[in-house]
């Protein structure tokens, strides 16, 4: 039987160039999609799957990250005062209970594998999960629990979170080579970091979700730089293939990559539009911009 994964490392320690300005002073996982900042969804999803720990990498200027999740004496007493309970247990609900969070600092954003690499003494001698906080999935059943379920089934073992791409877009993604498929699992034989479409062996990416033997911290204590002058996730990944079972899962849902201003946009409709009480609203809006503009 599978060791169950109860612990979750959020890398929160990027700088997130791309959405500059917004970026400068505040954390792009603080970004709100509708009304929830992102990281936010990401620590309920992970509590949908069972994760009992939750551990953040964070950097400098990433504070509002730990506050957003602890209680706001001020602000709740107001709440009370004006008799507002609906939106006092929404601020209850962010509230993480006690002793179930950890924050970890990387001082340099050396990228995705050293952020990682920075959570493993308090992860210790077991599988976890990373989430990516601005890998937003919009599914029935969230992303990580499909991940959890479908690790089980196949008894443990690495897992990624994979989906295919447009061909021209594989310089975005780490990019594996699949083998044999087996229901939504599919067999990784290669992993290559941004490839160019040419070089690309699939069109199948890797995308913010994996669950991890602890086998992968050795790797990445020695790991050096790879494209972009960092310190890659999928190099070290790719350096444990052939030792440990390696699945990626083509999970069911619909994925928004929020660290691009394009893709935050389409997640913050999309979230809108499958709320009951703003769909009818956003359509109606929708609808007239698109007939003005
Ligand atoms: P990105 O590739 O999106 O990089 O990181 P970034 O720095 O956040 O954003 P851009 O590209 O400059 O706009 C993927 C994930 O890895 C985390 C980020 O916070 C994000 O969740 N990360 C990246 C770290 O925690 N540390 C790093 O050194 C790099």
């Amino acid at each position: 039987m599978s060791q169950k994964v109860r612990k979750a490392v959020f890398p929160v320690g990027g700088l997130g160039t791309r959405f500059l300005p917004a970026t400068k002073a505040m954390p792009k996982e603080m970004l709100p999609v509708v009304d929830k900042p992102l990281i936010q969804y990401a620590v309920e999803e992970a509590r949908e799957a069972g994760i009992e720990e939750f551990i953040f990498v964070t950097g400098r200027g990433k504070t509002i990250i730990e506050d957003h999740f602890d209680r706001s004496y001020e602000l709740e007493s107001v709440l009370n005062e004006r008799s507002k309970e609906g939106l006092l247990a929404e601020l209850h609900a962010s509230v993480a209970d006690a002793g179930t969070v950890a924050y970890i600092r990387q001082q340099e954003a050396l990228g995705l594998g050293h952020a990682v690499w920075c959570a493993k003494r308090l992860v210790g001698n077991e599988p976890f999960a990373v989430i990516l906080a601005d890998d937003l999935i919009l599914a029935d059943t969230p992303c990580l629990a499909q991940m959890t379920a479908a690790r089980e089934k196949a008894g443990g073992g690495n897992m990624l979170a994979v989906m295919e791409v447009p061909n021209a877009h594989t310089s975005r993604y780490g990019i594996l080579s699949p083998g044999k498929e087996d229901g939504n699992l599919v067999e990784i034989l290669g992993l290559v970091e941004k490839p160019e479409p040419a070089k690309a062996p699939s069109n199948l990416a890797v995308i913010g979700r994996y669950i991890l033997e602890p086998k992968v911290f050795d790797i990445l204590e020695n790991q050096s730089r790879g494209a972009g002058n960092e310190i890659q996730l999928t190099d070290a990944l790719s350096s444990l293939l052939g030792h440990d079972p390696f699945f990626g899962m083509k999970f069911d849902g619909t994925r928004f990559d929020c660290g691009d201003k394009i893709g935050f946009l389409e997640a913050n409709i999309a979230f809108a539009l499958n709320r009951e009480d703003m769909r009818d609203d956003v359509k109606n809006f929708i609808s007239k911009f698109a007939r003005d503009f």
